[in-house]
């Protein structure tokens, strides 16, 4: 892999914090780049100061919003519901579609809560019954793992593209095509792989995709997307109708549903946020999308070779940029992971652990980490290691 052409200077000045410690928490709060930031603060404060003469202004940026994700991943803008998180787009299809009792369910058991919440909820209240199949490194096994759950009752199978606690990427093109061979619609939720990789929903075959905005695009905290495709968008009945939501409404005639997204965008929003994710947009642009990509691949890559060198680590992520994303799970086997990140604190550095007792801290390298920060993060561990 080739060192990434994105001009790492520039990009890291844009994130002030940097100048104070190194973040590597993204995979759970982006961070937004100052220039976006000056620009979304100006469109809230024009909102909250200047009210209706602005309203038309903004509503032409959340177009734009949802035009540019569309371009993203290869899909209609019509077929964008905007959403305030990746959970919602999970909400709205287990919360939307006609569940009978008995229809089957299949999902990971590396699911984040945004799945194991709505499904285990849409078991509890509509009696679908739902099934985890075991992540495993390999992609054929997660595929024999789903195999053996089917029945002629699984109606959905649903997966994170990346797994939050592993980062493990799953074999979503096959999980769909399995998924489509046996009657049964696709899920997945994009959370850990929108703007880390290239998305093409056409190519992956799904027939939902969820993902937030706020973490790896660093759009505004409070904004995602629910892809569904345009037939099923129109299946989809929101839990929750208003003003926006209807094509047409009179008592006489009733109401009748946007066919697009726009159903499920109702009533007074903060309308800077989500016009915002196209300033975001608009920064990945300016950076490179490849660039960024490449530059998360190398930096992950590079974090995960070294620890693999230290004696008693373990990595719970794989090796392999096809396998994996720009977030690392490793432990050091049998001790303790608070010990260990009250070290990163102290030196400054942010990853996260996995649970009290997991051993395990998850690492996410983003577009403005570098090698510098990853070196010390390693030198902690071996540190960590050797002082037993
Ligand atoms: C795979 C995955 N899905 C969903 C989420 C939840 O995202 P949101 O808070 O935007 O709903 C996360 C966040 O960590 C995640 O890792």
């Amino acid at each position: 892999m080739t060192v990434s052409a994105l001009d790492v200077a520039t990009v890291r000045e844009a994130y002030p914090i940097l100048r104070e410690l190194a973040y590597f928490n993204t995979g759970t709060y982006g961070l937004m780049a100052e220039p976006v930031l000056t620009r979304y603060l100006e469109n809230v404060a024009s909102f909250e100061r200047q009210g209706l003469r602005v309203d038309l202004a903004l509503r032409s940026q959340i177009e734009a919003s949802r035009e540019r994700i569309a371009a993203r991943i290869n899909a209609c803008p019509s077929e964008i519901a905007l959403s305030g998180n990746a959970t919602d787009g999970v909400a709205y299809v287990a919360a939307g579609l006609d569940w009978q009792p008995g229809d089957e369910v299949i999902i990971s058991n590396q699911e984040h809560p945004a799945m194991n919440y709505p499904w285990q909820y849409a078991a509890q209240r509509d009696g679908i019954v739902l099934k985890r199949f075991p992540v495993h490194f390999d992609p054929c096994e997660n595929l024999k793992a789903i195999e053996s759950l089917l029945t002629d009752k699984t109606r959905l199978i649903g997966a994170s593209h990346v797994t939050s606690p592993t980062g493990i990427r799953l074999p979503v093109k096959e999980i769909c095509d399995l998924a489509h061979a046996h009657g049964a619609l696709a899920f997945v939720d994009g959370a850990q792989s929108f703007a880390v990789m290239p998305i093409d929903v056409q190519e992956i075959g799904c027939d939902f995709f969820t993902s937030n905005c706020h973490k790896w695009l660093g759009a505004p905290k409070g904004t995602g997307f629910l892809y569904a495709r345009q037939a099923l968008m129109e299946r989809l009945q929101p839990a929750y109708v208003g003003a926006g939501s209807a094509e047409s409404f009179s008592f006489e005639n009733g109401l009748v549903l946007q066919p697009s997204g726009k159903r499920f965008e109702f009533a007074t929003r903060g309308f800077a946020v989500p016009a915002s994710i196209s300033l975001a947009f608009d920064w990945f642009d300016q950076l490179g999308w490849t660039q960024i990509f490449d530059r998360i691949a190398y930096l992950s890559t590079y974090l995960k070779h070294q620890l693999q060198e230290i004696p008693g680590v373990e990595l719970g992520t794989p090796i392999e940029w096809e396998r994996s994303s720009g977030l690392v799970n490793f432990r050091v086997v049998g001790r303790d992971e608070t010990a260990l990140q009250e070290r990163f604190e102290t030196a400054k550095l942010y990853p996260r652990t996995l649970g009290k007792g997991s051993e395990k801290i998850r690492v996410s390298t983003a577009l403005f980490n570098d090698e510098d920060e990853i070196d010390r993060l390693v030198r902690c561990v071996r540190e960590f290691v050797q002082a037993g």
